[in-house]
């Protein structure tokens, strides 16, 4: 018999076939993301779990599916799944670290693009069909990245690659990491230095319990006026409510392309405001990114029901080590 593996989210027929040959797969097709009992119900006798962000799994779960062995999530990120409940379970989680950051960064820098040259807000006003005169010399001015000092909130892979990208813009950078690091051209701050600093401050850390709201209520309020918060790595790592605020007064500008709740609700308050630039959680979305990812993951998937050795594990505690 073929030991079952379940498979969170929708994914091409092409994958779920090659699964297939070696697993009881039992695949989920919905356009929604599984609600926690259908999850459970799901991890019943499964030996494997195929996910991304969008399936939240917590103790509770892990303990109704007794030979679960092995998650395997397609994102870097793991903030959807209890590490620690998994690792006191012993169930190695697998992750895609690496394959995302060139994406990701290319992002980051459009989205300060984007809002430093209003390139989302022209669009809009040319489709609305507002432009009837020629060229206008205050027409939709913006900032000049060039002239900026660009705030980068964590230097891991990420960050740094932002950094690499913004030497070519000859702006200043400048810099926070938990574990201090030097970064060629950035100049190393503390983090509330950053915020009071920077014309643009970019968000790179993973959310943990110690980056939750690292945008705060009080750090947002030292940023500059004008000045532009951006956020390509997860929604709470900024205080949202405290952000509105400061974009409904026009203190603040900023580009997000991830939210505490996604999808963002049709109601949402960022939806009324013209300074923010909205993006539905994309950092990753090329086609080769999102092959890579899904190829480490199912490496991570295979090794994990082999017993072995995760390449890619974001609980490596689960070895012993
Ligand atoms: C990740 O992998 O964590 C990203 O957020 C997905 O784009």
């Amino acid at each position: 018999m073929k030991p079952k593996c379940v498979v969170a989210l929708a994914l091409p027929n092409d994958i779920i076939e090659h699964l297939k040959v070696r697993y009881d797969v039992a695949a989920w097709s919905g356009s929604e993301a599984m609600n926690p009992g259908q999850l459970s119900d799901a991890l019943k006798g499964a030996q494997g779990l195929l996910c991304a962000l969008s399936t939240r799994l917590t103790a509770e779960m892990m303990d109704h599916a007794s030979e679960l062995k092995v998650i395997s999530t397609i994102s870097v990120g793991v903030d959807h799944i209890d590490i620690g409940a998994a690792t006191q379970r012993g169930i190695p989680v697998g992750h895609t670290p690496g394959v995302l950051v060139d994406s990701t960064a290319d992002l980051a820098v459009a989205l300060m693009l984007a809002v430093t040259r209003r390139v989302a807000e022209a669009d809009q006003w040319v489709r609305e069909g507002q432009w009837t005169q020629g060229w206008q010399s205050d027409l939709l001015l913006g900032t000049d990245i060039s002239q900026a000092t660009i705030g980068l909130v964590g230097l891991g892979p990420i960050g740094e690659a932002v950094a690499r990208r913004l030497r070519g813009f000859g702006c200043k950078l400048v810099g926070w990491n938990r574990t201090p690091k030097a970064v060629d051209g950035v100049e190393s701050m503390a983090l509330d230095e950053v915020f009071e600093t920077a014309d643009v401050v970019s968000l790179h850390t993973a959310l943990t319990d110690e980056t939750r709201h690292i945008a705060s209520r009080e750090r947002l309020a030292l940023m500059r006026p004008g000045a532009t918060l951006i956020n390509t790595g997860r929604g709470p790592l900024v205080d949202e409510a405290a952000l509105i605020e400061a974009l409904a007064s026009g203190r603040l500008r900023a580009g997000l392309d991830v939210f505490s709740k996604e999808p963002l609700p049709a109601d949402h308050p960022f939806l009324s405001l013209r300074n923010v630039v909205l993006l539905p959680h994309v950092g990753s979305a090329t086609l080769s990114t999102r092959n890579a990812m899904v190829r480490r993951a199912l490496e991570n998937l295979d090794a994990g029901m082999r017993n072995e050795r995760l390449a890619w594990c974001a609980n490596p505690a689960v070895y012993g080590g």
